[in-house]
């Protein structure tokens, strides 16, 4: 089926939901696609929106939902193009490792129509951590697996054990070890243009379907060069993402350790049940990280030392975005899939 596959042939097709589900190659889904309602009677303006670097998540996840397809799956679908994408470094195959260079992954996820969350910490060897975290939220009763137990829970349904590290991050992590001291053993290396990393990314998309029905996934491979075992705020379940489907869903990027003290997506999914607009939500949640900022991440003029990112979608497919710095991100509003600009706190010096 082709990605553009309009409404109008979807409902035309005599195979219906199945067919579709079968098209659309989606593994587990957490239903078939179905045919759309007429859009007289939408709830919702359908929208996708993401971190700057998911304009193809947003277009693939639009896509699914006007195929009728599921909100998580439409979202997860979106994410999984950039963990498989060996040029993001920031998440899936491909993202920097730890500091024994080793990439452990975190992901989660939730499901507005069902209720349902689901998460996975320091997973090792497996490409695409979303899709484990949505497969805990589909099959268990528990939120949350990490590590050694999150990668027999994913071998257990089939997942592949793969090397994670690509020729790039490998040569980024062998040049961060070799220049950590010029008194050990490794003789440091010359900073080289073709090895720039960023020390965070991560990915989170949120959908809205037609019927206002909800979904938000984050995944990441954490900041680079971490403590083995450091988790950060892309798999807490109110940190990296959160959704409710009477009122919207939220999600962040950037330093986690920053988002996870003041529970971000959920204060964000807050500020919109009290009446904000997205933006609104995300710059007032943005506010309070900065309340919440220790001595040591705060400049001279008390300006944060890092980035963070709060994207926000509401139940009718209001949406926006809001940084501490100027950024970016992306988002499909129905007419096109591109990337804007956020609403900040601060500018840089
Ligand atoms: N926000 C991604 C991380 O800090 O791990």
């Amino acid at each position: 089926m082709p990605e553009s596959w309009s409404r109008r042939e979807f409902l035309r097709s005599a195979a219906g939901g199945m067919a579709a589900s079968a098209a659309l190659g989606i593994p587990h889904p957490m239903r078939p696609p179905r045919p759309l309602p007429p859009e007289s009677r939408w709830a919702a303006k359908p929208v996708a929106i993401a971190s700057a670097n998911g304009l193809r998540a947003v277009q693939k996840a639009f896509d699914m939902l006007m195929q009728g397809a599921d909100t998580l799956d439409s979202v997860v679908e979106g994410v999984k193009i950039q963990e498989l994408d060996p040029n993001d470094d920031s998440v899936g195959y491909g993202g920097l490792p730890n500091a024994e260079g080793v990439v452990q992954l975190d992901a989660s996820c939730m499901h507005g129509p069902t209720k349902r969350a689901g998460a996975v910490g320091a997973l090792e060897n497996i490409k695409t951590p979303s899709e484990v975290a949505k497969l805990i939220l589909k099959y268990t009763t528990h939120i949350f697996l990490v590590g050694e137990g999150a990668k027999r829970f994913a071998l257990s349904f089939g997942f592949k054990e793969e090397d994670l590290l690509t020729e790039h991050s490998r040569e980024a992590w062998l040049r961060w070890r070799a220049n950590l001291s010029p008194t050990d053993n490794y003789l440091d290396v010359p900073d080289s243009d073709h090895l720039v990393v960023t020390k965070t990314g991560t990915i989170n998309c949120d959908a809205v379907t037609p019927q206002g029905d909800l979904s938000s996934v984050t995944t990441t491979s954490g900041l680079s060069w971490k403590i083995p075992g450091r988790v950060g705020d892309s798999p807490i379940i109110g940190a990296g993402q959160y959704c409710d489907n009477d009122v919207g869903a939220a999600g962040s990027t950037g330093l986690g350790e920053a988002n996870i003290k003041v529970c971000g997506g959920f204060l964000t999914v807050e500020h919109m049940r009290r009446g904000m607009k997205p933006t609104d939500a995300c710059l007032e949640t943005l506010k309070r990280v900065v309340a919440e900022t220790e001595a040591r991440l705060l400049d001279p003029q008390g300006k944060p030392k890092f980035d963070l990112v709060f994207y926000a979608l509401t139940k009718r497919g209001e949406f926006g975005a809001a940084s501490l710095y100027p950024n970016r991100f992306a988002a499909h509003d129905g007419t096109e899939a591109k990337i804007r600009d956020t609403a900040y706190l601060f500018t840089r010096a």
